[in-house]
């Protein structure tokens, strides 16, 4: 094989209660990368469309990601990158991983899989701390193992898939403003309380319960955030309108995607999604906000193989 094209999609972290440690996969947002060999060794990022972005490696966060993995591989030969962005960077719904993730995963093809999904974690890691300053893994994880991900530990990192039913659906509405990752972590706290604390990790187990046991109740009730939201949400135009809509149309629950703008919602099966999708639009539309709106159902492969040569 010489060459992999490949969707490499948009994922939502944190899902409310798991501040850099749970994530989700979607299914029919993302991006397209071609990745393929070349004689001349390093990696080179030959094509962008749809971004502003740095072509040069160590400025891109897919280049510096393959760089990584390339530190513990032996070729004589190397690697030329093609990005189609359709993931809009600072939407909040992981388009900084969907490049880091693709690199890797397209090497990795390309080399006869020398790693494992849960390997190429590590080195598409790289890329996040490219793009916000820290290396957190819980955008690349879903992207490149598919489904819900937990980030059990950082160090040594261990990354679990959950197990999870197969009628959950998301909506997200990505208000056009954009928010870089950065700036909404440097206005997080450092400490919290043993209060928040007990809360979070209980809903953190509650959620990953509900998910192996698809008890959609359970999954609803742990979707609160009372560390992060409270503090990024104030960043987002109409976030407690929408958030309250969400669960008056049925949503399981609802919260920030990622580090924002981006608002999420699950739902149970693809019909209230939609509803929710619609009664968040028109919060939206009244205010005069231009916004996207995704809805889609859980991506249990992540990325994607679209063609090989
Ligand atoms: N966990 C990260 C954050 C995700 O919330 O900053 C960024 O997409």
């Amino acid at each position: 094989m010489n060459e992999i094209k490949i969707f490499s999609p948009a994922t939502i972290a944190n899902l409310s209660c798991g501040f850099d440690v749970l994530g989700v996969c979607l299914d029919n947002i993302g991006d397209e990368m071609v990745v393929r060999k070349s004689s001349q060794r390093g990696v080179r990022i030959t094509r962008i469309e749809g971004a502003d972005l740095p072509l040069e490696t160590e400025r891109n966060v897919s280049g510096v990601a393959a760089l990584a993995l390339l530190e513990e591989v032996d070729t004589d030969f190397g690697f030329e990158i093609e990005i189609y962005k359709k993931i809009k960077a600072g939407s909040g719904i992981g388009s900084s991983a969907a490049s880091s993730a693709g690199a890797v995963f397209g090497i990795n093809a390309l080399l006869g899989h020398p790693f494992s999904a849960k390997e190429l974690v590590k080195f598409a890691m790289q890329g996040e701390k490219l793009a916000s300053g820290s290396a957190h893994a819980d955008n690349v994880a879903p992207a490149l193992l598919g489904g819900f991900t937990l980030v059990r530990s950082y160090d040594p990192l261990d990354i679990i898939k959950i197990e999870s039913p197969s009628e959950i659906y998301a909506t997200v509405i990505h208000p056009q403003i954009e928010l870089k990752t950065s700036d909404a972590r440097s206005v997080l706290k450092q400490h919290i309380t043993l209060k928040s604390a007990i809360t979070q990790w209980g809903n953190v187990g509650g959620l990953v319960a509900g998910l192996y046991t698809h008890d959609y109740e359970l999954i609803g009730r742990s979707l609160h955030d009372e560390i992060v939201e409270p503090i990024r949400s104030v960043l987002i135009p109409g976030f407690d309108r929408i958030k309250k809509t969400a669960k008056d149309q049925g949503a399981l629950g609802s919260g920030i995607s990622g580090s924002g703008p981006s608002i999420f919602a699950l739902s149970r099966g693809k019909e209230t999604a939609d509803k929710v999708a619609h009664a968040m639009c028109a919060v939206y539309d009244e205010i005069n906000l231009p916004y996207e709106i995704h809805v889609s159902k859980i991506n249990d492969d992540g990325i994607k193989i679209l063609s090989t040569q």
